[in-house]
């Protein structure tokens, strides 16, 4: 019974709620390396109900009731979280191309077994956007938790942004500090909310660009001529993603609340990032697939059609910054992967065949981020097998406060795992993928390692290139507040009002 998940009533957990699991599926794979974040080892994970009840080497296959998988010479691992995706989005006079069945396919058939979406709201309120989202989902085959969008301010939105959190289950809300006249929010706004977020145990997410400054770089752009896709780029250059990404992280700190940064995509927005982290500030840098393994050249390509598929926001950035972004990331300074999916096919794009500003921003990777960031992070060494599950899927568990449950294979996990076979290869395409776009970014792209099973709560949904996936069956997860982000924000708080109330003491020390 969907609406039951989305009431307080259904209590934190929602056991029993929703379709799959629980259908008495009992599934053993043996022999493979089991990967979680804190470590990998040889064993075997027994599954039952949805839900991992074992895992440890030579478990005995029982009776004849229990599917038996190989994975000998491969890496069991969990299912991807993709903390990032815009699905059956209402964005630039469309919609995104691919909704909460089309990209769910995409997804498993890719490795990933849940995300987290963007409730946007409507006409500013948020009850109305949850419940309009609630019915996007409706169809949904995976697992699935949502953040939401604060795109105005009053005492309206701040007591729904409390109702959000305490009955609904959503404990991260976005502020977009570009697309001036649309979604952009003022630092004022931006202040207000880091505020609430705060009081609420709630994570504040940014999308880093100076809205003002965009809007004058496209005008320069117009004024000069320059009208194609390439103009997107040149109109909004690193620089303005680094000010916005500087701008939050400081007016973070002063409220002293932890930040996440969505979509890093370049070396201006990283380097902020990190130093905020050396300086000891709770900052979360996501880069997204696109940003790590793609480069702006594309934006030039003479034909509109392609050029215009590579149109996203923050925009691609020049080659360098996404091999600095992949340093970042294996170094920790970035912290998970995730895609911002928000797919609009050729047609759609070609809104702006004459004018930039009209192209649809968004690229797809719901699919394809668990492979590029296999072939293009571990098969090259850059990063473990155990750093590959933390940035592809605990990472975003723990973030959002939903680990152990999701982002593990431990006994009570969800039954969400993915079996990889490291000698086999990948090539994407449009012709092949699961997304309803007619094109996609990683035309043509090969690599190494391929997933070969996606189990979802304990069901096999992707085998032998074929999905077995039902409509309705996927289960809204709720994320309650106050993650391990926040422990510590209160005796930080105590601390710095503690200094306060000792000016002369202060004064005395510092002479
Ligand atoms: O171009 C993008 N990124 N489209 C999706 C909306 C957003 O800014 O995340
Ligand atoms: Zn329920
Ligand atoms: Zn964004
Ligand atoms: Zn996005």
């Amino acid at each position: 019974h969907p609406a039951h998940e989305f009431c307080a009533a259904a209590g934190a957990a929602d056991a029993g709620c929703g379709g799959g699991g629980g259908d008495g599926t009992r599934i053993l794979i043996k022999g493979g390396t089991v990967v979680n974040a804190h470590r990998a080892e040889e064993a075997d994970v027994y599954i039952e109900d949805g839900v991992v009840v074992a895992v440890r080497p030579n478990i005995p296959v029982g009776d004849d009731n229990v599917r038996v998988i190989d994975a000998t010479g491969k890496y069991v691992m969990p299912g991807g979280i993709d903390p990032h995706t815009h699905l059956a989005m209402e964005f630039m006079g469309t919609v995104t191309i691919d909704d909460f069945f089309s990209g769910h396919a995409a997804a498993l058939a890719g490795g990933t077994t849940m995300h987290i979406d963007f409730v946007i709201p409507v006409g500013g309120n948020l009850t109305a956007g949850l419940e309009s989202y609630r019915q996007k989902a409706a169809k949904a085959a995976m697992d699935y938790g949502f953040h939401m969008a604060i795109t105005k301010w009053n005492d309206e939105v701040a007591r729904e942004m409390e109702v959000m959190v305490k009955e609904h289950g959503i404990n991260s809300f976005k502020f977009f500090m570009a697309y001036k006249g649309s979604l952009m929010v003022t630092d004022d706004l931006l202040l207000q909310g880091l505020q609430k977020c705060k009081s609420l145990g709630a994570l504040a997410m940014v999308h880093a660009e100076n809205g003002d400054a965009v809007a004058e770089g496209q005008k320069r752009m117009f004024d000069l001529g320059i009208t194609g896709p390439e103009g997107h780029a040149l109109s909004r250059p690193p620089i303005l993603e680094g000010e916005a990404t500087a701008r939050a992280i400081r007016l973070a700190k002063f409220i002293n609340t932890p930040l996440y940064v969505v979509h890093v995509m370049s070396i201006d927005a990283m380097e902020e990032i990190a130093k905020a982290k050396r300086e000891g500030q709770r900052v979360i840098g996501e880069p997204v697939v696109s940003g790590l393994v793609l480069d702006d050249s594309l934006l030039w390509d003479p034909d509109f059609t392609i050029a215009s598929k590579y149109v996203m926001s923050p925009p691609i950035r020049e080659a360098g910054h996404g091999k600095a972004l992949q340093a970042a990331l294996s170094s920790g300074i970035l912290q998970l992967v995730g895609t911002d999916h928000c797919t609009f096919n050729s047609t759609q794009k070609a809104f702006g065949s004459d004018d930039f500003r009209k192209i649809p921003n968004g690229v797809n990777g719901l699919e394809e981020r668990m492979h590029i960031i296999w072939d293009s992070m571990v098969e090259t060494g850059k990063i473990s097998v155990t750093d590959y599950v933390r940035v592809t899927s605990t990472e975003c568990a723990k973030i959002f406060n939903i680990y152990p449950r999701k982002g593990a294979i431990l006994e009570g996990s969800d039954a969400d795992i993915i079996i990889l076979n490291p000698e086999r290869s990948f090539v994407m395409g449009a012709h092949t993928h699961h997304s309803r776009s007619n094109t996609n970014v990683y035309e043509g792209r090969k690599g190494k390692g391929l997933v070969e099973v996606t189990i979802s709560r304990g069901r096999v949904v992707w085998e032998d290139d074929i999905l077995n996936i039902a409509p309705g069956s996927g289960r809204y997860v709720r994320m309650p507040p106050f993650g391990y982000v926040f422990d510590g924000i209160e005796k930080s708080d105590a601390a710095y009002r503690a200094s306060l109330r000792a000016p002369v003491q202060r004064r005395v020390v510092a002479a």
